[in-house]
């Protein structure tokens, strides 16, 4: 039954074909199709055979409390929903060069007391050793092994040879199983190395670390397939001009899916940043006189905090104005100015409008409307923000200001931060938000807002 054949297969989405499409008509991407030796995966055939176990009482599965163990990086720990799982798989993706294979280095030098394999197909043992010896300063574990190897069967050779608490493999897409004959990298070869790293480690109770590059749309590389067999998927994200890393939890099937972890990237590695507070807001002091500023809080996750909105606005030059927005929906911010133009009359149809978040953060957090919509007008009518104010709200379609999530947590962290005066949406004001020198400004609509801000 193992006669070979061949056939095309999308390396977006993994949709066969008997023939070379040049368009693929499952996901639609073009000149995806690369032909792979078709073999008959031995994956489901052992599902069928091992799986030889009778249904259990739900009431009568005894849970285990204590399956969740520190990484020794809360950062991490707090993406992963507090720990990592025995024998969960987790996929990491990020752009090259943003840090994955640092952070899980990193993670794997402060995995104390425990054994674990870092495998990687992309560095040789003297190069990771180079990293490890910059990541001095964070711990080093005396369990630490590194396999330099991208064939599949000696990893999982060399894995079962010793009881390791904790897997790393650096990257999915550089390892490669001899019986297939497609290259690394293809669908079929991430498909069935990840499939085998799972079924190895979740049959022995490791957690497996993944790392996976992503491709030009920003998406893992491979099949989405891919991302449906791990239990959790982990997004490294920053931008390279800034210092600030973040991972974000895109699936996490032990925990909320909303986290996100922030990281600092300093020449000794990935700093953990716990209270991000006004990480973000660094220079803002210096200018704070600068019209079209505006603070605001946005809530990632189960933490808020702080970020820079500005705005300028100046007479377009030429006949059509401009509209970019760094960090912010340039859909939404057309939307925002179309408000402002029929709701308060500022004339804004002439006008090139830059919009940028400061930090390059990109923001999808409804909250953050109000903070635009203020300090567009603040730039067009070159009057600066009061420093003691930070406004947050979701602008409706009326320039009325809607509730957002979060509510107190957002007040918090402004007045900490040292912001007195903070202007939230009028439907969710209560009489008890009381702290000392601290005035809370319920807004029903954005004309309320600008009478409030500028007089
Ligand atoms: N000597 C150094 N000093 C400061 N920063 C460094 C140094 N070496 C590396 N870095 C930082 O680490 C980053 C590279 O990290 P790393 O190799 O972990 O990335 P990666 O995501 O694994 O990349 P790839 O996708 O190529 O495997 C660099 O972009 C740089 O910011
Ligand atoms: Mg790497």
């Amino acid at each position: 039954m193992s006669k070979n054949s061949s056939v095309f297969v999308c390396q977006s989405c993994g949709f066969n074909s008997a023939k070379w499409l040049g368009k693929c008509s499952s996901c639609g991407s073009w000149n995806s199709f690369v032909e792979e030796v078709k073999t008959k995966s031995s994956g489901l055939k052992t599902i069928a055979d091992t799986n030889k176990k009778n249904p259990v009482l739900l009431s009568q599965i005894e849970s285990k409390n204590s399956t969740r163990t520190s990484t020794g990086m809360s950062e991490l720990d707090r993406v992963l929903g507090g720990g990592v799982v025995a024998g969960s798989a987790v996929l990491i993706g990020g752009e090259p060069g943003i840090g994955k294979s640092t952070l899980l280095l990193q993670a794997a030098m402060a995995y104390q007391g425990k054994n674990v394999l870092y495998v990687s197909g992309e560095e040789s043992e003297e190069q990771i050793k180079l990293r490890a010896n910059r990541l001095k300063e964070y711990s080093d574990n005396s369990g630490l092994y590194i396999y330099s190897e991208s064939n599949l069967n000696s990893i999982i050779e060399q894995a079962s040879k010793n009881p390791y608490d904790l897997m790393v493999i650096d990257s999915i897409q550089t390892l490669f199983n001899p019986e297939i004959e497609s290259s690394p990298g293809s669908v079929s070869q991430v498909r069935e190395c990840s499939y085998k790293l799972i079924e190895f480690c979740k049959g022995r109770n490791i957690p497996l670390f993944l790392i996976g590059h992503i491709n030009k749309e920003g998406n893992i590389a491979g099949p989405k397939v891919l991302e449906h067999l791990v239990d959790t998927v982990l997004q490294f994200e920053g931008d390279r001009n800034h210092l600030y890393r973040l991972v974000r939890t895109l699936k996490n099937r032990f925990g909320n899916s909303f986290e996100i972890g922030v990281f600092e990237m300093k020449p000794d590695g990935l700093n953990e940043v716990q209270k991000p507070g006004t990480f973000f807001l660094s220079g803002f002091e210096q200018n704070n006189n600068l019209s079209g500023s505006v603070i605001t809080t946005v809530l990632e996750g189960n933490r808020a905090f702080l970020l820079e909105v500005q705005a300028l606005v100046s007479s377009a030059v030429y006949g059509m104005p401009q509209r970019v927005a760094n960090g912010f929906d340039a859909k939404r911010l057309n939307l925002l100015l179309a408000v402002l133009e029929k709701k308060c009359g500022f004339k804004l149809g002439q006008k090139d409008v830059f919009m940028n978040i400061t930090g390059g953060f990109r923001i999808n957090d409804p909250a953050i409307d109000l903070a635009v919509a203020i300090s567009v007008l603040s730039s067009n009518e070159d009057v600066a923000v009061d420093k003691s104010y930070c406004l947050f709200g979701e602008v409706g379609l009326g320039g009325e200001i809607r509730g957002v999530l979060g509510l107190e947590q957002r007040i918090k962290e402004a007045y900490k931060m040292g912001f007195t005066k903070i202007v939230i949406p009028a439907p969710q004001f209560k009489a008890d938000f009381i702290a000392d020198g601290l005035s809370i400004i319920p807004a029903r609509d954005i004309t309320a807002v600008l009478g409030e801000i500028f007089g």
